[in-house]
């Protein structure tokens, strides 16, 4: 008896000290889960270390922010697996880089049904899948824009005075374009609209071989030699949708002797920068990781407090030359 009243009063003592304990200081913790379409991309790796940096820099006395960032290893049902892991961990906001951008409706149908706020990065979900639930927001570059500033820079060489892009003086245009992934708004986008621009200054192209390099350096290298094999001499410029291919095609033609043919890309990465200090690329369009990685944080901080976000937000791309390339030096 006098045992059990023991057990009672340290059972009573344990509870009505838990009830009295004094409210937790300190900063609240929000937990942000950031899914990365794959680690292994110069351009994302750029703007996911830029989140994470940025993220650094809210942190105040009342809030930290937790942030986590998954390798989708270009595999959407492992990507779907660590958002589903998310979402059973009661993450408060998510950031997505998709890896298949035709599983948008399923994904936000599940972040929706969690009631988890998320922003969706550099692959955008079609306007009806945006338009299914208000805490979500797109943020991104008009892809178009990349591709009319790649033509441009082509043309200025075209018609410079002492223009030699001309190889052959057929007042055409020989080109090979380079392509990333087939899934990604920003492949097709680039690739048309560069050669819309050249088409647009009244030049006649002349298409002579188009593949897809998957935004990868060596895979832009692997095809750019096939290119060369199948058309050597014949070739007069290169269009490749980011640095990285650009950069492959730079080490083919260089295998090649063809060191006079221009190459183009997009993104502004440090290596494109000094290929186009050392006179190898001809021009690139600034792709703001930094700037697209802000206001993905941003906006992600909105949607967390309650405010309301444009359904897309656009950052800016810039055109990148000799002329002004180290302006974007870091
Ligand atoms: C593009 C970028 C590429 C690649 C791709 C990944 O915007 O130009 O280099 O990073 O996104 O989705
Ligand atoms: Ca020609």
């Amino acid at each position: 008896m006098k045992k059990l009243f023991a057990i009672i009063a340290v059972v009573a003592m344990v509870l009505g000290l838990t009830a009295c304990a004094p409210k937790e200081t300190g900063p609240k913790t929000i937990k942000v889960g950031i899914a990365i379409y794959k680690f292994d991309d110069t351009f994302m790796t750029n703007y996911r270390n830029e989140m994470k940096a940025y993220f650094e820099t809210k942190n105040s006395d009342t809030v930290k922010y937790e942030v986590e960032v998954t390798d989708g290893k270009n595999d959407q049902v492992a990507q779907t697996e660590q958002i589903d892991n998310f979402i059973a961990q009661d993450y408060d906001v998510l950031i997505i880089n998709l890896v298949d951008l035709t599983a948008a409706s399923t994904i936000i149908a599940k972040v929706k049904a969690a009631n988890i706020p998320t922003v969706f990065i550099n692959r955008q979900p079609s306007d009806a899948d945006m338009a299914t639930w208000d805490k979500i927001t797109y943020v991104g570059a008009k892809a178009e824009d990349s591709g009319t500033y790649q033509g441009e820079i082509i043309v200025d060489l075209w018609e410079a005075t002492d223009s030699k892009v001309d190889k052959n003086g057929d007042d055409k245009l020989q080109y090979v374009m380079l392509m990333g992934q087939a899934i990604h708004q920003d492949a097709a986008l680039r690739t048309e609209y560069s050669i819309k621009a050249v088409e647009a200054a009244g030049i006649v192209v002349d298409k002579l071989f188009e593949d897809r390099g998957e935004w990868d350096r060596v895979k832009g290298q692997e095809k750019m030699a096939t290119a060369i094999t199948q058309f050597g001499d014949a070739i007069e410029v290169v269009f490749a949708n980011n640095d990285d291919m650009a950069l492959g095609a730079i080490e083919a033609l260089v295998a090649a002797g063809m060191t006079d043919v221009p190459v183009v890309g997009v993104d502004a990465t440090a290596p494109a920068l000094d290929a186009i200090k050392n006179g190898t690329l001809k021009g690139t369009v600034l792709n703001d990781s930094d700037g697209q990685a802000h206001t993905s944080v941003d906006s992600a901080i909105k949607l967390l407090n309650g405010e309301a976000v444009d359904v897309l937000q656009w950052v800016p791309y810039v055109k990148v030359t000799p002329e002004n390339y180290e302006d974007f030096i870091k």
